[in-house]
């Protein structure tokens, strides 16, 4: 096992009927700021508990914060921030809309002249303005985590942040948010969070028995919740069980002690930028590609993966893992989600060459675990993956 250290220091209020403990969570005076989506809240009764649960504070809102967060929105919410001396930020939506407030709460305490600088020279946050969730869509664990992705339209750049400074104060989880959820983001939701597992898993092994088996319990139980939540979002059980384990899944705890990969994500986010495909579907692209392509390094826990996972017993090492990546493409399918980029895209065939050049330009010439994953192996992955 790898050296680490680790501090979480999120508040998770999970369950059915929280939303009324919001009141208890901010600290009082609080001039707040109410940060949500494209409206979603207001169909189904998610903002009438949170404005109920608020009503002895003095609350502003900002709306419109599109799936991918833009910079050039949330820009707008910044000169609010400053202008009206907000002091508390509240987040009430899936990762998009937390991932924005997060950039927010660097922004506002931001000395620098451009706040984008914080995205493009990678600046860490060591303390950010306070803020708090009510989570809307489990899927990216950006409730319990200090991380963020933010998109700048004109650049086409999506890029991350993050720092000790960006966890949530708290953040309220309530599995009867999935009712409402159309099937296409709870498919989206579930192969994001399937997947940040296997970032942080899929690598070579380091003898952490329990990090590997918390990872693996992440997957089992994304598996065994899948089909029941797809087929009804308003079964509690299936709804608790697939939100806690999006927060478990990237939380900070399975990754650490073991190497991590995030090379999926880095080539997917580009996806993302260049084609707007849906966060989740970039990584159900990539991924059989790339664990195909890097066979070799990862066959070991790719195999591991397998037995534990899919129970393929029988073959050597070698052929598990095979098997292994067929079954992942597999589930991702059995979700409805499509893993060849042609199937999303006919402008496909620009991509290998335009992410290559993006990583060279960006010197990032090592990449994934061993930090040896090289823009020309991305451009091999890409083309795998057409
Ligand atoms: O905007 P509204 O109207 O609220 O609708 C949203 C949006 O259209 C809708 N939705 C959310 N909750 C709902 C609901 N519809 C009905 N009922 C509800 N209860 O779902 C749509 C998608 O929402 P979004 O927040 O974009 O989805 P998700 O949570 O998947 O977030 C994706 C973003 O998170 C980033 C992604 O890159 C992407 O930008 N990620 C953040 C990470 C992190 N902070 O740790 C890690 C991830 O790997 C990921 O990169
Ligand atoms: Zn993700």
């Amino acid at each position: 096992m790898l050296n680490f250290e680790f501090k979480n220091p999120t508040k998770i209020i999970f369950g059915k009927g929280q939303i009324v403990k919001l009141p208890k969570e901010i600290p009082a005076k609080s001039k707040i700021l109410l940060l949500y989506g494209g409206g979603s809240i207001f169909k189904n009764g998610i903002y009438d508990q949170v404005k109920a649960a608020l009503k002895d504070f003095e609350v502003i809102e900002f709306g419109g914060i599109p799936a991918n967060p833009e910079y050039e929105v949330l820009v707008d919410a910044l000169k609010i921030i400053k202008g009206q001396g907000i002091t508390f930020l509240l987040a009430v939506g899936g990762g998009s809309v937390i991932d924005g407030t997060k950039f927010l709460a660097s922004a506002a305490l931001y000395t620098g002249e451009n706040p984008w600088d914080i995205l493009k020279n990678n600046i860490r946050t060591e303390v950010g303005m306070p803020f708090g969730t009510v989570l809307t869509l489990p899927a990216t664990g950006s409730e319990m985590n200090s991380g963020a992705v933010i998109t700048n339209k004109a650049t086409q750049e999506k890029l991350g942040m993050g720092g000790p400074g960006l966890f949530p104060l708290f953040s309220i989880c309530d599995p009867e948010v999935i009712k409402s959820i159309p099937q296409r983001q709870i498919a989206n939701g579930i192969t994001d969070a399937f997947t940040h597992v296997l970032e942080q898993y899929m690598t070579y092994p380091v003898q952490a028995y329990l990090q590997d088996r918390l990872a693996e319990s992440v997957m089992q139980t994304l598996v065994q919740v899948a089909p029941v939540i797809m087929k009804d979002p308003s079964d509690y059980t299936a709804a608790a069980n697939f939100m806690w384990s999006c927060t478990m899944a990237l939380n900070g705890l399975i990754q650490k002690g073991v190497p991590n990969d995030w090379a999926i994500h880095a080539m997917g986010h580009e996806l993302t930028a260049l084609y707007h495909i849906d966060h989740a579907r970039t990584l159900a692209i990539i991924a059989p590609s790339h664990y195909a392509y890097n066979i070799e390094s990862k066959k070991e826990k790719l195999a591991q993966y397998g037995e534990r996972v899919w129970g393929i017993n029988d073959g050597n090492v070698l052929e598990k893992a095979k098997l292994a990546i067929v079954k992942t493409e597999e589930f991702f399918h059995s979700l409805g989600i499509d893993t060849k980029l042609s199937q999303y895209t006919s402008d496909y065939q620009k991509s290998a060459d335009f992410i290559k050049n993006r990583f060279t330009e960006r010197n990032w010439v090592g990449l994934g675990e061993n930090k040896s994953l090289t823009p020309n192996d991305a451009h091999n992955i890409l083309e795998m993956s057409y």
